[in-house]
């Protein structure tokens, strides 16, 4: 058992990144809803209790509470914002509407030492409505700004603090010291979360799971999908079945490095499953790309259904669920041994599937699941891959999904990524360190011909948009500024190198109001 915080989430929009902080300082912590039953909370043991910002004013009917059981917990408790006004509201001081809403960086100063707020002015990032009036009994203020005169504020028998500003968030420079002394120093918890410890502890309960019953796993070739699966294998060994089902809609070279990166480095047997025909078949003469995803979907799960049938029909499948499915879904304590839903990462596996699920990396957000991906030994390579759609080149061969032409978009998209590396310009975001390069980069085959000449002869063939994007979240992005030589240069590789292909486009495009993909 790791020592764990309970953040209970009052519906602020940076609650991930309270979670987030907390684990970057490897301690182990759980977001829940604030209404979230007490009983799992009590065989969690926390070491103490943060409390997220949310929308509500606490004088609104019906506004969130802070549970009972939390005050009788007599562990730590740290209000942020709407956490902090519900805590002076529960114990009998003032929240009132702030004659002047405070948003953006304000100076805060602190008024009393404590353990807490570092001496001094530092800037504090705001975002509120109301703000406290007069403190509960027992408590003092630590810190002020202009607009709020009790902005930070604590009960030292009680170990309860409150504060006004968002410490998780990046403009408020000392917050994650803020977080650091609250969490280590006054909750006294210890740092032991780290990628060797969360394998220790998924190995145990992957183990506790699933017993002596057979296991079945899709790999995509994904980040997810894979780390899933390599941590079920160290658990549980050859009672794993782990299947590769190759749709021929992978990039170059693709299936053949994870299968070897399964097989060399991992010491598994991953059953490769040559379906590419079976794909082609069902795409041929299909141009509309939602029918496209449908048709893959739907093959997917033909193929998995007849090798979990051969592999004497597992009882268990692992799934890669990261932590943010599970919190944006809203349902962050679901079961774990839920029946399969329509969320899946793997292909689109049907409702009626009969599994228990293994998700080892339902608590994991997807830094850690690299962090552990590579500690397991997978190709790093693998573990910071740009994200792939699962219907693959499917999405980025527009029209006709045929062999030929998935061939011309194979080469062309495999020159722009080797021009890429080349030039530094396909690195992801490492822990810790800057983005730099491109997030998401590939080629598309355009439907369309265009004339063009070529040693004295008149062409007519294919067109290829190259898509490089740069993104936080993928939920917006910008087209990269690729540098002028090294588009010529990309440029001039693929229409000398790709056969059937006379022109290269680039797309400068922003999300909104396109979108990364073309379909
Ligand atoms: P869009 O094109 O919507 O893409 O801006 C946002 C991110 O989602 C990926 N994407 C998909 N991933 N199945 C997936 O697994 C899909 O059908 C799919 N469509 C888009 C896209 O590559 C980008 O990272």
């Amino acid at each position: 058992m790791h020592d764990t915080i309970v953040i209970l989430d009052f519906g602020s929009q940076y609650s991930q990144s309270i979670t987030r902080l907390v684990r970057s300082l490897q301690v182990y912590c759980e977001l829940m809803p604030w209404d979230h039953a007490e009983g799992r909370i009590k065989t969690i043991r926390p070491k103490g209790f943060i409390l997220s910002g949310g929308p509500a004013s606490v004088y609104e009917k019906g506004a969130p509470y802070i549970p009972r059981y939390i005050f009788e917990a007599e562990l730590p408790v740290l209000g942020i914002c709407y956490g902090m006004q519900a805590i002076t509201h529960a114990l009998g001081g003032v929240v009132s509407h702030s004659p002047k809403r405070e948003y953006g960086q304000a100076v805060l100063k602190t008024v009393a030492q404590n353990s807490l707020i570092p001496p001094g002015e530092h800037f504090a990032w705001m975002s509120h409505g109301d703000r406290i009036d007069s403190l509960p009994d027992g408590f003092i203020t630590l810190a002020k700004t202009d607009h709020s005169p009790h902005a930070a504020i604590c009960n030292l028998e009680k170990n309860y603090y409150g504060v006004q500003f968002h410490p998780e968030v990046q403009h408020t420079p000392n917050g994650k010291e803020i977080i650091r002394k609250f969490v280590l120093d006054i909750c006294g918890a210890k740092p032991d979360w780290s990628p060797e410890s969360i394998i220790t502890t998924t190995v145990r309960q992957i183990r506790e799971k699933v017993g002596e019953a057979h296991i079945i796993s899709a790999v995509s070739g994904g980040v997810d999908s894979s780390v899933a699966t390599a941590i079920v294998h160290k658990a549980v060994g050859d009672k794993l079945t782990a299947v590769f089902v190759d749709n021929g809609l992978l990039r170059k070279n693709e299936p053949e490095n994870v299968v070897s990166a399964f097989r060399e480095r991992m010491g598994m047997q991953l059953i490769p499953v040559n379906a590419v025909e079976i794909f082609m078949d069902a795409l041929s003469g299909i141009t509309d790309p939602e029918m496209k995803r449908q048709v893959i979907g739907e093959r997917f799960i033909r193929v998995f259904e007849e090798q979990a049938r051969k592999s004497g029909s597992p009882r268990f499948l692992v799934q890669g669920t990261i932590y943010p499915d599970v919190v944006e879904s809203s349902a962050p304590d679901r079961s774990q041994a839920h029946r399969i839903k329509s969320h899946h990462n793997v292909g689109g596996l049907p409702e009626t599937m009969d599994f228990d699920l293994v998700e080892p990396l339902r608590y994991l957000f997807k830094d850690e699941v690299r962090s552990i991906g590579e500690k397991l030994g997978l190709p790093s390579e693998l573990v910071w891959r740009q994200p792939f759609p699962g219907p693959g080149l499917a999405v980025r061969c527009l029209g006709e999904v045929t062999w030929e032409r998935l061939k011309k978009l194979r080469e062309a998209d495999a020159i722009l990524r080797e021009e890429l590396k080349i030039s530094g310009n396909l690195v992801m975001k490492r822990k810790n360190q800057q983005v730099h390069g491109t997030a998401q980069a590939f080629a598309v085959l355009l439907p369309i011909r265009s004339v063009g000449v070529m040693g004295d002869q008149r062409t007519y063939q294919e067109v290829i948009a190259l898509r490089a994007v740069t993104s936080e979240d993928f939920m917006t992005a910008d087209w990269a500024r690729l540098s002028h030589p090294l588009l010529a240069k990309i440029s001039q590789r693929i229409v000398n190198e790709v056969d059937g292909i006379n022109r290269v486009v680039y797309d400068i495009t922003s999300k909104p109001p396109a979108t990364i993909e073309w379909e």
